[in-house]
């Protein structure tokens, strides 16, 4: 009720700028206990995932903290995990505003944002208010892409430079190449680009890890747009490179279930509802395919509890959200990490 009042207030202003009002403030209104108005804190039920101790099984997907500067207050609202990022090697100001559109009838959202990042310095330095996350035994992700003017043939660079920097900072490492919105970065799903790019990505982890004496898991994120047996190919390819876990799904260009309604037809990414079948299907797909040889993290168009169980049973370890976070509220957090806990519980006595 109380996050409904905010909301209607919040959707009278743009998305961006609601956004950056939610982020000036969350760093005092989480620490003061304002958030425990409106969402109760997840109960315990630790999952383990590519070698590491969730406390619960939900976290927050790439996006909502692009630079790593609001890790602990959103932590504080009850992730398991928080995925920050995307993190480029330079900072870079993204697309030209405006960029980002609610679709409100069909619970969704359009973005063409582009990478908007302050670069791995400046990431580096906003990380260390991190600490007290990591501390309470919340999972760092950090989510790292390509400069926007970088071609192709330069992207292993772009990410071998983002490892060597944000290696150590790291409980994980999420690789983006399934982001529309950073020109020619879907074709590296492409079985020929692909294949490159994992062996750079597995032969500079082994040097990181021979250097920090610590291996850092890496996952990949993998857009909702390629085709069945693109995802398999792709699926194969992440297992023969020793990758950790595969991210299903980043942002669909699809604009099949929105059809006509207003907003529709912008020019970006679509989250949300609106998502939900098609991310939920490619979980579903790897899942089959890949049959407990890699770990799957969801991410599409979890907007409450129920959506949040139907990925675990489509064969997710770990979920996540963003979309569901505006529109449904922080409530959101608590309901499906407790709805997986409870759900994992009778799948255990079954
Ligand atoms: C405004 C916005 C910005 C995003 N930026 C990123 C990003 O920088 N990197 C990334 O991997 N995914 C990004 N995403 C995609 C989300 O991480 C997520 O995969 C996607 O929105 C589907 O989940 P959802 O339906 O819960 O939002 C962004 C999504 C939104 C809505």
């Amino acid at each position: 009720m109380l996050y409904e009042l905010a909301r209607s207030f919040l959707f009278k202003l743009s998305p961006e700028t609601a956004h950056k009002l939610i982020m000036d403030n969350v760093d005092w209104a989480v620490p003061l206990g304002l958030v425990k108005l409106i969402a109760r804190t997840p109960r315990e039920s630790p999952v383990n995932v590519m070698g590491l101790r969730f406390p619960n099984a939900v976290g927050l997907a790439a996006g909502m903290d692009k630079t790593g500067s609001h890790v602990s207050s959103l932590g504080g609202m009850g992730f398991g995990h928080i995925e920050v990022g995307t993190i480029t090697p330079r900072p870079q100001p993204g697309n030209p505003k405006p960029r980002c559109w609610r679709i409100i009838p069909a619970k969704g959202i359009i973005n063409h944002m582009g990478f908007n990042n302050c670069g791995i310095d400046q990431a580096i330095s906003n990380l260390r208010s991190a600490d007290g996350f990591k501390l309470r035994g919340g999972i760092l992700g950090i989510n790292i892409g390509k400069q926007n003017s970088t071609p192709l043939s330069g992207a292993l660079a772009d990410y071998v430079e983002c490892m060597d920097k944000l290696y150590s900072l790291a409980d994980y490492l999420a690789i983006d190449i399934s982001c529309p919105n950073t020109p020619e970065l879907t074709k590296l799903q492409g079985a020929d680009e692909l294949d490159p790019l994992l062996k750079g990505l597995a032969d500079k982890r082994k040097e990181l890890e021979d250097r920090d004496s610590r291996r850092v898991p890496i996952t990949v994120k993998i857009s909702p747009d390629l085709d069945d047996d693109a995802v398999r190919r792709a699926a194969d390819q992440f297992v023969q490179y020793g990758m950790d876990a595969v991210t299903a799904t980043n942002t669909t260009l699809s604009r099949d279930k929105v059809k006509g309604l207003p907003n529709s037809d912008m020019v970006g990414g679509l989250s949300g509802r609106p998502l939900f079948e098609r991310a939920t299907a490619v979980v579903r797909v790897l899942s089959e395919h890949l049959k407990g040889e890699l770990p799957i993290i969801a991410s599409g168009g979890v907007m409450t509890a129920e959506d949040a169980v139907a990925k675990m049973e489509a064969g997710a370890s770990l979920v996540q959200l963003y979309t569901g976070f505006i529109y449904s509220g922080p409530a959101v957090i608590a309901e499906a990490a407790d709805a997986i806990a409870d759900w994992q519980k009778k799948n255990a006595q079954n």
